[in-house]
C-alpha cells in the first residue's frame, strides 16, 4: 500500500533553465514549431494575496474555452493564463507556481503529461476546455485530426469527479451543482469549525467521504465505470488540491466559502493568500495516501453485469506497483506517432516525455518512456 506514496515522489530533477529561441522555421501543415523550454524558477515563494491588481476576475466570454478542473477555470477568469483558455506548458507551470505556490517540477509534471496527453507539442498549445480552432491537429493529425483539450475524456479527465458527471451519463465538463451539493453533505457531518460555522472547514476525514461517494455513486450509476491508473492519481490528487493548495494560506483553513469561490464561481476569494511555502508532490501525495488507505478501490471498471472488475495489469515490471502502472498508463494513453517525429517536433515530446518520467517513474519501472498509446485516443 505504501507504494502509493511514492506517486509524487521522486521529483527532484534539476532541469537547465537556458534561454532559447521561442519560434523556429520549422513549419508543417501550416503550423509554426515552437521549442518549450524549462520556465525559470520563481525566486519569491511566501505568503502572498492572490490575486493582485493586474488580475481582476472577468467573466469569460463566449469563444474562451474553460473545462473541468475548477483550478485551471479560475487561473484564465483572473488572466494567470490567457483568458481565452489557450496556453503555453510555460505560462500553466509559471501561473500554477505564482497563483497557487506549486512547487515548479511538480506543475511542470502535471502540464507535460497533459499537453502530451490532450494538447498539441508542436505548436506548444493546449486547450483548458475543449477542441479549439486556436489549437491545431498535430501534423499529420498524429492521434486524431482535432486535439481534444483537458476536457476530452480518458486522460486525467476521468469517472468520479466531484463536481462534474461522469462522461457516459452527463456533463463531465461544467460545474454540476448538485453533485457539489452532495459532497456538502459530507462536509455537514464531518467538517470542522470555523469562522463560517460549524462543520464548514474542510478536512481529511471529509474529503475522504466525499471521494468514497463520488465513486460509489458513479460505480452504481455509470454502466461505463472505469476507474483507470491515471484516474485513479488524477481523483486522489484533485481532492487533495482542497487541503493543500486552495486553503487560505494565512490560516491553512479551507473553510466553505474558499472551496465555494473556487469550485462554483471559479474565482479567487476576497482576501485570499496562496500557501506559505511551495505545495510539493510529496505533500500531495501524503494527502492522497490517507484517501488511498481509508477507501477500498482498485484500478478496474465495470464489467456487463456492472459488477467492478479489476483491470488486467500492465506488463512487467510496470505491474510491480500502482505507481509504475500510473507511469505506463499515462504513456499508454499518449498518441504512439509522438515518438515518431524530428526536428523540434521530437525536441518537444522528448523534453515533456523526459519531465514525466523523472517525476513518475521509479523502482523497479524506472526506465525513460515516450507515447506508444493507440493513434486515436
Ligand atoms: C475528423 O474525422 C472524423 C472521422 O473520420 C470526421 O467525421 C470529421 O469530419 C473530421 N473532422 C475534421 C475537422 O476534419
Ligand atoms: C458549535 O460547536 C461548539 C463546540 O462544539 C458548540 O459549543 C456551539 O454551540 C456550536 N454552535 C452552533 C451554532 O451550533
Ligand atoms: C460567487 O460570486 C457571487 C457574485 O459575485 C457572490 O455573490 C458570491 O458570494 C460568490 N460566492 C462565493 C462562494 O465566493
Ligand atoms: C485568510 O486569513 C486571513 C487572516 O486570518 C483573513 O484576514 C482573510 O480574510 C482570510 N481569507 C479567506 C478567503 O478566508
Ligand atoms: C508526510 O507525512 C509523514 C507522516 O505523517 C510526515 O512525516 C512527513 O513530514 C509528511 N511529508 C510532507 C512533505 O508533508
Ligand atoms: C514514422 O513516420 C514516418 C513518416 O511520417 C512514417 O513513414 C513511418 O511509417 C512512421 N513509423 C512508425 C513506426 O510509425
Amino acid at each position: 500500500m505504501r507504494s502509493f506514496h511514492l506517486l509524487f515522489v521522486l521529483l527532484h530533477v534539476a532541469f537547465s533553465t537556458a534561454a532559447s529561441t521561442p519560434t523556429s522555421k520549422e513549419v508543417r501543415d501550416g503550423q509554426t514549431a515552437t521549442l518549450i523550454t524549462f520556465p525559470t524558477q520563481p525566486t519569491d515563494t511566501g505568503l502572498k494575496q492572490i490575486p493582485d491588481a493586474a488580475h481582476p476576475f472577468i467573466a469569460p466570454g463566449p469563444n474562451d474555452q474553460r473545462g473541468p478542473c475548477p483550478g485551471m477555470n479560475t487561473l484564465a477568469n483572473h488572466g494567470y493564463i490567457p483568458r481565452n483558455g489557450i496556453a503555453t506548458f510555460e505560462e500553466i507551470t509559471l501561473a500554477m507556481a505564482e497563483a497557487y505556490n506549486l512547487e515548479i517540477n511538480f506543475g511542470a509534471f502535471l502540464v507535460a503529461a497533459n499537453m502530451l496527453l490532450r494538447g498539441n507539442p508542436f505548436v506548444n498549445k493546449i486547450s483548458i476546455g475543449g477542441v479549439s480552432p486556436l489549437v491545431p491537429p498535430l501534423p499529420g493529425n498524429i492521434g486524431s485530426n482535432v486535439t481534444g483539450g483537458l476536457a476530452k475524456h480518458g486522460g486525467f479527465e476521468g469517472d468520479a469527479s466531484i463536481t462534474r458527471a461522469d462522461v457516459h451519463i452527463g456533463d463531465n465538463r461544467n460545474f454540476q451543482d448538485i453533485l457539489y451539493d452532495l459532497d456538502l453533505l459530507y462536509l455537514g457531518k464531518f467538517g470542522d469549525n470555523g469562522p463560517d460555522g460549524n462543520n464548514t472547514v474542510f478536512n481529511i476525514p471529509t474529503i475522504i467521504a466525499i471521494k468514497q461517494h463520488n465513486i460509489q455513486m458513479n460505480q452504481a450509476a455509470d454502466p461505463e465505470f472505469h476507474f483507470t491508473p491515471t484516474r485513479f492519481a488524477a481523483a486522489f490528487t484533485e481532492i487533495s488540491f482542497f487541503l493543500d493548495i486552495f486553503a487560505n494560506g494565512t490560516t491553512k483553513q479551507s473553510s466553505i466559502s474558499t472551496i465555494g469561490s473556487f469550485l462554483r464561481n471559479q474565482s479567487f476569494p476576497q482576501n485570499w493568500h496562496r500557501a506559505a511555502a511551495p505545495v510539493t508532490g510529496d505533500m500531495l501525495a501524503n494527502t492522497s495516501l490517507a484517501l488511498y488507505e481509508a477507501i477500498p478501490i482498485f484500478v478496474g471498471h465495470n464489467d456487463a453485469q456492472g459488477n467492478f472488475v479489476p483491470d488486467t495489469p500492465p506488463p512487467a515490471p510496470f505491474d510491480a506497483n500502482p505507481q509504475c502502472g500510473f507511469y505506463y498508463d499515462l504513456f499508454a494513453n499518449m498518441p504512439g506517432g509522438l515518438a515518431n517525429t524530428t526536428g523540434v517536433f521530437k525536441k518537444n515530446v522528448d523534453f515533456l516525455s523526459s519531465i514525466v518520467s523523472a517525476s513518475v517513474s521509479g523502482p523497479p519501472c524506472d526506465q525513460p518512456l515516450l507515447p506508444f498509446g493507440p493513434p486515436d485516443n
